[in-house]
């Protein structure tokens, strides 16, 4: 291959069309910009194993079992990937500002919309590698729902690392990821199958993880993995991660 052609060929991705995580979640968003609100159709409890009668009732629940025991309440709040802030909204009573880190434009503009500019939020368009932008050792407490599940694991990663340098020391975090090899996840994979193979990454598809796994890399991540929740939502995991104290 020419020299020329082949540096096309690279950035290109190989020759394969692509996307990035941002590029991918920004199309998605406004495929569904129209739709009442962007984030109803995750909103399925049954689907993802919680046991509660109605879908209203499924937030109240992971907050008085999950997070609210485990965050309480603290001055900044991180919350990777709020989407169309289903979680945004429980998490704003607990505290003072919220740092909302969303790679989509669009996201991030239905969830300006909804939540405006008085409420303590800051709107933080992430680039997809990173919280660039937060200080080191600045946040209490960390929140990611629906987003761990769809990242690759350098992704993963490379964000438990990110968390690790902006937590202040002692900070929390509660990280929820795919769980393949439960009863609901292992369905869930072996559905995927005959539209996976022989594909790169679909976007919107769950990664291949496990309570090890993920243990794994929040350890080498320099965290400690306080806990892994594997009965509250049936089909996956809730990591109650903690950056040791200095
Ligand atoms: C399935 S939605 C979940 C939204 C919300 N947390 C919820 O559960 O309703 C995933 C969201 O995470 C965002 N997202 C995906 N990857 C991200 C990344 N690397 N950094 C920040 N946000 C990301 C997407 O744009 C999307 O809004």
């Amino acid at each position: 291959m020419q020299k020329a052609a082949r540096k096309v060929f690279i950035a290109s991705g190989g020759g394969h069309d692509l996307m990035t995580v941002s590029e991918g979640w920004e199309k998605y968003a406004r495929e569904h910009a129209s739709s009442l609100r962007v984030g109803d159709e995750w909103n399925r409890p049954r689907a993802s194993g919680i046991d509660v009668k109605t879908s209203e009732a499924a937030l109240p629940y992971l907050d008085r079992n999950v997070f609210e025991p485990f965050l309480g309440t603290c001055d900044i709040m991180l919350e990777i990937g709020p989407g169309g802030g289903r979680f945004t909204e429980v998490l704003l009573s607990k505290c003072k500002k919220l740092i909302a880190a969303e790679t989509s434009a669009t996201m991030l503009k239905l969830l300006r919309e909804r939540f405006g500019d008085d409420v303590g939020i800051e709107y933080y368009l992430a680039d997809g590698r990173g919280l660039g932008k937060v200080a080191d050792d600045s946040v209490d407490a960390a929140f990611s729902y629906g987003v761990f599940v769809h990242l690759q694991h350098w992704d993963i990663y490379n964000y438990l690392a990110e968390l690790q340098r902006v937590l202040k020391p002692g900070g929390k975090a509660i990280v929820q990821y795919s769980n393949t090899f439960s009863e609901m996840g292992w369905k869930r994979f072996r559905n995927a199958v005959p539209k996976q193979v022989n594909r790169h990454k679909i976007p919107g598809t769950f990664i291949v993880n496990t309570p090890e796994l993920m243990r794994e890399f929040i350890i080498r991540a320099r965290l400690e993995c306080v806990d892994v929740l594997t009965e509250i939502v049936r089909r996956d995991c809730i990591a109650l991660i903690r950056k040791p104290a200095n």
